[in-house]
Order: C-alpha cells, then structure tokens, then sequence
C-alpha cells in the first residue's frame, strides 16, 4: 500500500496542484478511498455472482463492486434516458449502467473502460441482460480507443472522482476505480468530451460528495466550461452520509 500520510503531511504534498489548498484542510483522504478499494478487491477476489438491485450480475476479479457502494445505484436513480438516445459510458465496470441504458431505450451505447477486466466484465452481463444487439464494448483510456468521428447524444462518467497525489504509485487497476491521480484524466475528460457529443447532446458527470469540487470547477473554467447540477441524492455508506451528485459539464458562455 501507498504510504498513509496524515492530514498535515498530506497538504504539505510538494506536488499539490491547487495553490489553494495549501493550510487547508478541506480536500478528502484520498487514503479511505484506497482502504475501500482494497477491503472490496480482496473481498471479491476470483470471479463472483452478485445481487445488486434485485437482479444477479457476474462481477470479475479487479473490478469495481457496485454491492460494495450504494453509488452505482443511486447513480442509476439520477439518470434519465432519451429514447432513441445514442449513450457512451466511459469507465463501465461490471456493465450495470451500460446495461440499465440499454434497457431504458437507447438505440446504441459504448461502453469503454481503462481496466481490460471491466471490459470483458460488461460484454459478460451485456450477454447476460440480452442487449448484446445495442451495446458495444470497448477497452480505451477516455476518449483515446474511440473513432473520432463518433458523436454522441449523452457521454456520462461515474468517475473516480476523488483526488489523489499525482504522483501516487498505485497498487492495482482497481484503484483507479476510486481514485483520480492529480485529477489528471477529469483534466482530459472536461477537454476532450465535447468533440465526442452531438450537437444537443449532453456529457455528464456523476460525482459524490468525496470529490474535489472546488477544485474540478477550476479544471473545468480552465477548460472553457461550467458545471451546472442536474440532481442529487443523499444516502447511508458505511462512512456515514454520502452525496451522490449528477452534473451537467457546459460552455462556461451557457
Ligand atoms: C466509480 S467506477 C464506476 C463503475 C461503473 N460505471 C459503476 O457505476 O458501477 C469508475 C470506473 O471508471 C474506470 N476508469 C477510471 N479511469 C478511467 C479512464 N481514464 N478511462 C476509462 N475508464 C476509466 C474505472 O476502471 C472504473 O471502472
């Protein structure tokens, strides 16, 4: 594991890249972010059934849990679908979302995620869900592994939303379910979404009350963009309270 610094070794980090934090402590331990990783990877290692919102789904070794979290499903309950809707999902895990897409009348959607374990773990339950006709698989870094002439109605990211040290050695795959080094890839996914979104199309980020907000608004002006929130939903993790949050990404000139 990582080295578990303490608040105070934490926002002395040399390598902090918000000037903003620095004295404060308002940022979240990324370390109880890894703990979680580490408590479901062990927990679910081999390949396993799971029952998560009444239906089994096949999980496979190294890849996020959504039994071990309530995020993906109160992820789900914030989602709405267009019918008709073409819907890329970047970082799908075990499919759970991909699927639910699938199910609630998009025409297509693309499913692409950085660990090649999740990949094959959401072609199992697309085959397992009978959607395989509409939902495509694909094993890509964000943005890179797609065409890029793509376009797409919604682009959504559950994402690893919570901030860690850019320069921190990780331990597996399964971290960066959790965790976002230097929030490097929310840097690229705030640049880079709006070439893959059709022309009314919207990109979508869902994000918990764990992230970095502040500084992901940063990223996003940066970027030339805003966040406005969509919905919200408040529920038990073991930790206590958690905010689930569904944002919309904009031109900052909406
Ligand atoms: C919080 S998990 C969500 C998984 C699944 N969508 C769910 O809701 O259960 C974040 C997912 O993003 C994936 N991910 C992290 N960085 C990524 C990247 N740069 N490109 C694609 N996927 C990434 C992780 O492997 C993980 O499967």
């Amino acid at each position: 594991m990582p080295d578990s610094p303490t608040s105070s070794t934490f926002f002395r980090d040399e390598h902090l890249e918000f000037d903003h934090l620095k004295g404060s402590n308002t940022m979240y331990d990324y370390t109880k972010s890894l703990e979680r990783s580490k408590f479901s990877r062990e927990r679910n290692s081999g390949d396993n059934e799971i029952v998560v919102g009444g239906d089994e789904w096949t999980l496979l070794e190294d890849v996020f849990s959504p039994a071990d979290t309530r995020s993906t499903l109160a992820h789900i309950d914030l989602l709405d679908f267009t019918e008709g809707e073409t819907f890329l999902e970047i970082g799908s895990g075990i499919g759970m979302i991909a699927v639910k897409a699938a199910l609630g009348g998009c025409r297509s959607v693309v499913a692409t995620d950085i660990n090649p374990a999740a990949v094959a773990n959401t072609e199992r339950n697309v085959r397992r869900f009978g959607v395989a006709d509409r939902v495509t698989t694909v094993h890509s870094d964000l943005f890179d592994g797609l065409s890029p002439d793509l376009r797409f109605d919604t682009i959504y990211w559950h994402s690893n939303n919570v901030w860690a040290p850019p320069t921190l050695a990780l331990q597996s795959v399964h971290e960066l379910a959790y965790v976002d080094p230097g929030y490097a890839a929310h840097r690229r996914f705030l640049r880079e979404a709006r070439n893959f979104v059709s022309d009314r199309g919207r990109v979508l980020l869902a994000l918990s009350s764990r992230a970095g907000r502040r500084e992901l608004e940063d990223l996003a002006a940066q970027e030339g963009a805003k966040f406005v929130d969509v919905r919200s939903k408040t529920v038990d993790e073991p930790e206590g309270a958690v905010s689930y949050d569904l944002i919309e990404v904009v031109t900052a000139s909406n």
